[in-house]
């Protein structure tokens, strides 16, 4: 398998196919097998410090439970009681860390870049947990990773994202993975949350969902991010519902083998009804199961770099 030839993981938008089809693969011979080497000691003796500077349930706990399963060690700080706290710079904050002897920082911030600029201040890997609006590149790729396990080849497949695109880390990693794999990509939601130039990014917007799902594949639904806005981007939950969730009634005339993904976290009766999110098309625990696995292969191939798999 070719390794990964870069230090870090901070988005997917500057990878190439080959390497999105490496990580697809390592994710596919841990989960299925064999291995050239026991997976559980893939990165013994390897301690990776996760900094989460904004809440998270499934990233945090799946890298922290993919260390774990690589025979390696995760320590976490807690912002809320660390010197941060006191005024620390995050320049300071990360060489003291980084000081200690981490051998790779999984971050997430709320300000898109943070973890490009923390890997120009550190030699060990950086992965993007997330930052800002910017990427998610491990969601990415797991989203891309399930929606193969379940449909196959993504070449020519009709995918639609759904929902707050403006705020979304998750849409553009899906957008920037998808179209590198030969995927139609569609976009839909309230005008006003879909960016400006979208179509540059190579999705095409829908302006009317009910006449689109038929001939779906897939579609990953977007939480509605209210911690990003401090406006009013469309009139209330209710129309939002209206045009935008996905509804069982809306669902009536999509493909019997339509896929719906949804990155979490849920606001049910939202973008999301519990009878779809719950109901036959949902894949959504296959993606965080699916989570666990993708980010063992990003740990092993970033942290193994330069080693046969
Ligand atoms: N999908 C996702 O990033 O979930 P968390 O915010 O719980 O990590």
């Amino acid at each position: 398998m070719k390794p990964y030839p870069f230090k870090s993981l901070l988005g997917l938008k500057s990878l190439e196919t080959d390497i999105l089809a490496t990580f697809l693969n390592r994710a596919d011979q841990i989960q299925n097998g064999p291995h050239a080497t026991p997976i559980g000691h893939a990165i013994k003796g390897k301690t990776v410090l996760t900094l989460f500077f904004e809440p998270s349930t499934r990233t945090r706990v799946s890298f922290e439970t993919a260390i774990k399963r690589l025979g390696g060690t995760s320590v976490s700080i807690n912002l809320e009681t660390s010197s941060v706290k006191k005024g620390e710079t995050l320049v300071d904050t990360i060489k003291n860390l980084d000081a200690m002897g981490f051998d790779a920082l999984i971050v997430r911030h709320k300000n898109g870049g943070v973890p490009h600029f923390i890997d120009r201040l550190v030699d060990v890997p950086v992965i993007n947990a997330g930052d800002g609006f910017n990427e998610h590149p491990s969601q990415g790729l797991l989203d891309l990773y399930t929606m193969q396990s379940e449909i196959g080849d993504l070449k020519h497949k009709n995918v639609l994202i759904l929902g707050d695109i403006l705020h979304s880390r998750v849409a553009r990693s899906n957008l920037w993975a998808l179209t590198k794999m030969g995927a139609s990509v569609f976009v839909a939601g309230p005008p006003t949350l879909l960016p400006i130039g979208i179509e540059t990014m190579g999705a095409t917007v829908i302006p009317d969902i009910d006449r689109a799902i038929e001939f779906m594949d897939v579609i990953n639904v977007l939480r509605i991010q209210y911690e990003r806005q401090d406006l009013g981007y469309f009139p209330s939950i209710r129309e939002y519902r209206h045009y935008y969730g996905l509804t069982a009634a809306r669902l009536s005339r999509c493909k019997p083998t339509l896929k719906i993904l949804h990155p979490g976290p849920m606001n049910r009766g939202i973008e999301i009804d519990s009878d779809v999110a719950d109901g036959p098309h949902n894949v959504i625990l296959n993606q965080v199961k699916n989570g666990v696995v993708m980010r063992m292969a990003i740990l092993d191939l970033l942290l193994n770099r330069g080693t046969t798999q």
